[in-house]
């Protein structure tokens, strides 16, 4: 497929893109700053400008595709991670301004051009613990895609305003619209420099729900999205099979949040974010679970 793909030169992006690139797609990465990867071409743009997004997802990806003479191919599908990542890199209404506007700028030039397959990054700070002011409760536990989300910060709620703009936007033009609500993002070496300190003090995973996705996995979860058709508008948590935590998920409950109602059995150590929707829509079979690079 030839596929948009927005942020790909940031911490989760060129991990996913690289993932996309292995499966054999032709990926272009719009950002702000380059990615560097020789088999991807960059453009710089800003996902605030709602011409160049317009310019960008109707133009040519590479110097290749002027050789055919055969005008400019169509996008296949866009995967839009460009974002302010958290709260407190800058002030809460830019984060809120560039996520929405961005996000908002991004699916219509996608659904005006006609490009049938759109995969948006949410976030596991919709459900409205991560970020809260205090220690807060999720409703019920695990997380799952049909909470009524209810973040207390910006950046949160931008996501939640994205997979609203997400919905309209596949009523309306009823093409494939699928919400990534993103887990904590984990690069290979982030094993050894994280895990050992969320191993010794496991209440700083508290505000994740001790979820975490790999990176690779979060582009194998990409490619999925990218390869199953006539989905509709979806939301699908994006994390991997199990807590990033050694201790198993029955403790985490008693230890962390022994007031939240449990609303499924769960395995041994299953995640609390939970991600059987992937497995069971989309196929996800995870590749990279934490036991592979550290010892618990
Ligand atoms: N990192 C996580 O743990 C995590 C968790 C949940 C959701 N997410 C979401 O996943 C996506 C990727 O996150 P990340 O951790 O890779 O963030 P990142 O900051 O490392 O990467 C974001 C990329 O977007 C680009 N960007 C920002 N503003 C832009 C603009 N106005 N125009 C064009 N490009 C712009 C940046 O240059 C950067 O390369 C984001 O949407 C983020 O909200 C991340």
């Amino acid at each position: 497929m030839r596929i948009l793909f927005t942020g790909g030169a940031g911490k989760a992006g060129r991990h996913a893109v690289a993932y996309l690139v292995a499966q054999g797609h032709k990926v272009v990465n719009l950002d702000r700053v380059p990615l560097g990867n020789p088999d991807v071409h960059d453009m710089i743009a800003d996902i605030t400008d709602s011409g160049q997004m317009f310019n960008i997802l109707s133009g040519y990806g590479g110097f290749e595709e002027l050789e055919p003479g055969t005008g400019v191919p169509k996008f296949d599908a866009v995967v839009h991670f460009a974002a302010v990542p958290r709260i407190l890199i800058n002030s809460d209404n830019e984060c809120f301004r560039i996520n929405t506007m961005g996000t908002y700028n991004v699916i219509e030039a996608a659904c005006k051009l006609g490009i049938p397959k759109i995969i948006i990054a949410s976030s596991e700070t919709t459900y409205g613990v991560c970020f809260s002011d205090g220690e807060v409760d999720p409703g019920s536990l695990p997380q799952l895609e049909d909470y009524d989300v209810d973040p207390m910060d910006s950046y949160g709620l931008s996501k939640v305003v994205n997979e609203k703009t997400a919905r309209s936007f596949q009523r309306r033009f009823g093409n494939d619209i699928y919400c990534l609500r993103i887990g904590n993002v984990i690069e290979p070496h982030e094993y050894e420099t994280l895990f050992p300190g969320y191993f010794a003090n496991p209440e700083v995973r508290r505000r994740n729900a001790f979820s975490y996705v790999d990176a690779r996995d979060l582009g194998q979860i990409a490619d999925l999205c990218c390869k199953t058709d006539g989905l509709g508008y979806q939301v699908f948590n994006a994390g991997n099979d199990t807590n990033g935590a050694v201790l198993p998920t029955a403790e985490l409950i008693e230890r962390f949040y022994p007031n939240v109602p449990i609303t499924q059995e769960l395995g041994e150590y299953e995640a609390l974010f939970s991600n059987r929707k992937i497995k069971d829509m989309l196929g996800f079979k995870e590749q990279h679970n934490w036991r592979k690079y550290i010892s618990g």
